[in-house]
């Protein structure tokens, strides 16, 4: 059983893999009727391998020299002649798979989790102790290369239909003897179907490979994320056969460890545990929540808190508005949950209650009404009474200052900002919103509650725009100026998208709702003085009732919730790239100065997961850095030269010379 002290979960640190290592040569010295592998973490089975020593690799040579000690030792597992299985309870992640597939058999305990899979290319890597061949030759390449180019994870049903786990049992007893049966009466290992096979044989090969470049080639690009092609090259020289095959497995993943994206992406992972490590975990666990407000968001949060476990009413000012609300987020769980046992306890947990008569009862209150302080203050006076004494009470507002609402208060350190970021079952972050009288606790709480709710928390300081919104609307004014002097929408977002963003600006203004850019850009350039560009194109898009995505016209037309472009001429202009990126850096540069957030991380964390801005980049901040901030402040110099002083560099860009 693999234990390793001191933490949580067990991890394929270079440690693990020696005494692993050791163990094995032992056993093929003195050999047993069979070896089973398991994991006395309640966690899971293995993890990975250990993330943080992959930040200490300072060359090629040493990356190879890792990766291949440790396809040794899996070579060493695979060639004991006893029968081998790996008995896994939970995840078995990357290397930890990668293990399980050197063993000859896999059971695992069916408990309808998402836990097995090989996501390396999300750390801009591929598998590396023999995983890019094992698996393919388990699986065969069609199903193989899809977990690996998809990084998806798997549930333990999926994984037996596919082949790669070879029996399931029900609970851990079973799983122990299901195990020892496979020691006690040896079996052959599973082997792909022929059509399977035939895909890897070399004639074939070189058919089959175009198709899988044009797949990765639709989602991503080559010098941004080159792990995927990388996983393909291989396969198609190799069609994991020969211990070339290993060899040039080691060789890619070495150079791919040194890339700036994998990097980049592991620093990503760290910044997403370390967001996840938040909270204070002694404080009472949220179990009821009562959402006000049942509109756009509110409904969403409702939902969201109902299929993870939470118990939920929902209030609105109009009996019919939370019937029609409940009654299309109850649809939407029938769609999404398939296991009816699940899907059923969700909908009862989300429940209709139009005067609020259960606000009393709630740990928590997310207040998601019309954006209006008078209303909203109103709404806090009149339900406060009403209380526990230790819940909290939340909103959702994206512009007002949480000082504004919380005068209405009694205990005004009770009120915090929880920041859904819309679509609210899609996007990760939620921010949480301190104000200068909102208490440690109330803080707190919320961290854990978005923790509960599976969010990412990102503590930020009450001010115009909080942090993500304020960050966006330079770069959406700047595309709105560029626009003006006669740039089509269409260059604008390929520039963008060139960089690595998911959707360009414009886009992305239809997407949000031109009414809610409008709204969030005038509070957020008012407050913050901002050059704004001619808003009134945008107020008339408004006033007319295109609201972008959302009414099916916008600054683009959209057909079946996809904008249609026109061809244009890409002949671009050469600052167009700097002027959408280098405003937004200077943007998140100026909230760092501030002192927004309390960790300069936390800024590229909230751009990448509140954003999406690229995380092959690691936010913004860290690509600044990456650049060069004497080139970043030098650029922008010359921007605002050319284009006006909104490009003026901040004085906070002195805060970035120094290390981190
Ligand atoms: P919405 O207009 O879709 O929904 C607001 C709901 O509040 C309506 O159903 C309305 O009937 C209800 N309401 C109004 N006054 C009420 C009262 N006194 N008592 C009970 N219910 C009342 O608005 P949306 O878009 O859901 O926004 C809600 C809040 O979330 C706003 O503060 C907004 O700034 C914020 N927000 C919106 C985002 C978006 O993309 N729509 C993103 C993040 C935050």
């Amino acid at each position: 059983m693999l234990d390793r002290p001191g933490s949580s979960a067990n991890a394929l640190s270079k440690v693990v893999l020696e005494e692993l290592d050791t163990i094995l040569r032992e056993l093929a010295l003195a050999v047993p009727r069979g070896l089973i592998i398991g994991s006395a973490k309640a966690s899971g089975f293995i993890a990975g391998a250990d993330i943080k020593e992959f930040t200490t690799l300072s060359s090629v040579d040493e990356a190879r020299h890792l990766v291949r000690a440790g396809q040794s030792v899996f070579d060493r597992l695979e060639a004991l002649p006893c029968p081998t299985v790996a008995m896994i309870e939970g995840f078995a992640l990357g290397g930890g798979l990668e293990l399980a597939l050197a063993c000859r058999h896999r059971v695992a305990l069916d408990d309808g989790r998402l836990t097995l899979g090989l996501p390396e290319v999300m750390l801009g890597i591929h598998p590396g102790f023999g995983g890019t061949v094992r698996s393919v030759r388990l699986l065969g390449a069609a199903t193989a290369l899809d977990l690996m180019l998809t990084g998806r994870n798997l549930r333990a049903d999926k994984a037996r239909k596919l082949g790669l786990v070879d029996a399931l049992a029900r609970d851990t007893d079973s799983l122990k003897t299901l195990a020892r049966d496979f020691v006690m009466q040896p079996r052959a290992a599973h082997r792909p179907s022929l059509a399977q096979r035939a895909l890897s044989w070399a004639p074939v090969r070189p058919f089959v490979k175009p198709r899988l470049l044009a797949q990765v080639r639709s989602k991503v690009r080559k010098e941004h994320y080159p792990a995927p092609y990388a996983l393909i090259e291989l396969w198609s020289k190799f069609g994991a056969q020969g211990a070339a095959a290993y060899e040039a497995e080691a060789d890619s993943i070495a150079q791919l460890f040194l890339t700036p994206t994998a990097r980049n992406l592991v620093r990503v992972f760290l910044l997403q545990d370390a967001l996840k490590a938040q909270g204070d975990k002694s404080l009472p666990a949220a179990t009821r929540v009562h959402v006000i407000g049942a509109g756009v968001m509110g409904a969403d949060i409702a939902a969201l808190c109902a299929t993870r476990g939470l118990e939920v009413t929902l209030q609105d000012r109009d009996a019919e508005i939370v019937t029609t609300a409940i009654q299309r987020q109850h649809a939407k769980m029938v769609e999404r949950i398939k296991d009816p046992t699940r899907r059923d306890a969700a909908i009862a947990r989300l429940r209709a209650d139009v005067d609020g008569a259960c606000v009393g009862d709630a740990d928590v209150v997310i207040e998601a009404i019309v954006e209006r302080a008078d209303i909203k203050r109103s709404v806090f006076a009149a339900i406060e009474p009403r209380l526990k004494a230790d819940a909290i009470i939340a909103t959702n507002t994206s512009s007002i200052k949480l000082e504004e609402l919380s005068s209405a208060l009694q205990r005004p350190e009770r009120l915090v900002g929880l920041h859904f970021f819309n679509p609210v079952a899609l996007m990760p972050l939620i921010e949480i919103i301190r104000g200068e009288l909102t208490s440690d606790t109330a803080v707190n709480r919320a961290i854990n509650f978005a923790r509960r709710i599976d969010k990412l928390p990102l503590p930020c300081r009450s001010s115009p725009g909080f942090l993500v919104n304020r960050v966006l609307v330079p770069y959406m004014f700047e595309a709105m100026f560029l626009a003006q002097e006669g740039v089509t929408k269409e260059v604008i977002d390929q520039a963008a998208v060139d960089y690595g963003m998911p959707v360009g600006p414009v886009e992305l203004s239809d997407m949000v709702g031109l009414d809610v850019s409008l709204h969030v850009g005038t509070i957020v350039s008012e407050a913050l003085d901002k050059t704004t560009p001619d808003l009134a194109p945008l107020k008339e898009l408004v006033a007319a009732g295109k609201l972008g995505k959302k009414s099916g016209e916008g600054l683009y037309r959209w057909i079946q919730d996809k904008p249609q472009r026109v061809q244009t001429d890409r002949a671009a202009h050469a600052d167009l790239q700097d002027r959408l990126t280098l405003i937004l850096a200077n943007e998140c540069v100026a909230c760092l100065r501030e002192g927004l957030v309390d960790r300069e991380e936390w800024i590229d964390a909230g751009m990448i997961f509140g954003s999406g801005y690229p995380p092959f980049r690691a936010g913004p901040l860290q690509a600044a850095r990456d650049r060069g901030v004497d080139e970043c402040v030098r650029r922008l110099q010359e921007l605002a030269t050319r284009y006006g002083s909104r490009f003026t560099p901040d004085p906070g860009w002195e805060r970035l010379r120094l290390p981190r």
